[in-house]
């Protein structure tokens, strides 16, 4: 049953249909109808998951020293736009009503980029790009997000892979953080 209703869940994402986080609702005799619940709507709404996202994820990613390197050496400006987007990305991913990363301006009104774009030349390597999805992966986890609803958002999530890591980067994720207290 667990399996069903993650691959339902899973399904749900991929289609940005409404989806039950119980398969059991969606179910009559005449088969699968309409779902009546959204992800979003599962997890309390738009700002809600926002503060899932500033909150728990962006502060896994700021605790972690293997890639936190990354994100403190931007501009308040860059900063700004990555939490913005990165919300409205997430947002997207649990079917919130009306909101679409494809267009999105961030709250200065600078447009939330491609994935390619953002990442151009950062020099992201595979391991860097595993250690940030461990980071969004316990992050909603201590948000509360149910397992089953974290494994359906993770190949969407994975799927960014190519468009994130640059061909040319090595492996990485810094060795230094092994020396520091509280290193992964
Ligand atoms: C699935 C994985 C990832 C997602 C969904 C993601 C999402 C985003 C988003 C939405 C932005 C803002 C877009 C914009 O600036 O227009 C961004 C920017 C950025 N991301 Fe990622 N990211 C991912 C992986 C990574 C990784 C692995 C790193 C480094 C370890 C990273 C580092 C950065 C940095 C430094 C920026 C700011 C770039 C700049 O402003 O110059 N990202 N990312």
């Amino acid at each position: 049953m667990q399996r069903f209703s993650a691959n339902i869940l899973k399904l749900c994402l991929l289609v940005l249909s409404a989806c039950d986080d119980d398969g059991d609702d969606a179910m009559t005799d005449e088969g699968v109808t309409a779902a009546t619940e959204t992800l979003c709507a599962k997890y309390g709404g738009s700002s809600a998951i926002d503060q899932v996202v500033r909150t728990n994820v962006i502060g896994a990613i700021a605790e972690d020293c293997r890639i936190n390197a990354f994100f403190t050496t931007l501009s308040e400006a860059a900063l700004t736009r990555v939490n913005d987007c990165l919300s409205i990305q997430v947002q997207e991913l649990f079917t919130c009503e009306g909101v679409s990363y494809q267009g999105a301006e961030d709250s200065n009104g600078l447009p939330c980029r491609s994935m390619v774009d953002a990442h151009r030349g950062l020099g992201i390597g595979s391991a860097d790009f595993n250690a940030l999805i461990e980071d969004v992966v316990a992050g909603l986890s201590e948000a509360g997000v149910d397992d089953a609803d974290i494994q359906a958002a993770a190949p969407a999530l994975l799927g960014m892979e190519p468009d994130v890591v640059e061909g040319d980067a090595s492996d990485h994720a810094r060795d230094e953080c092994s020396n520091e207290e509280g290193s992964p």
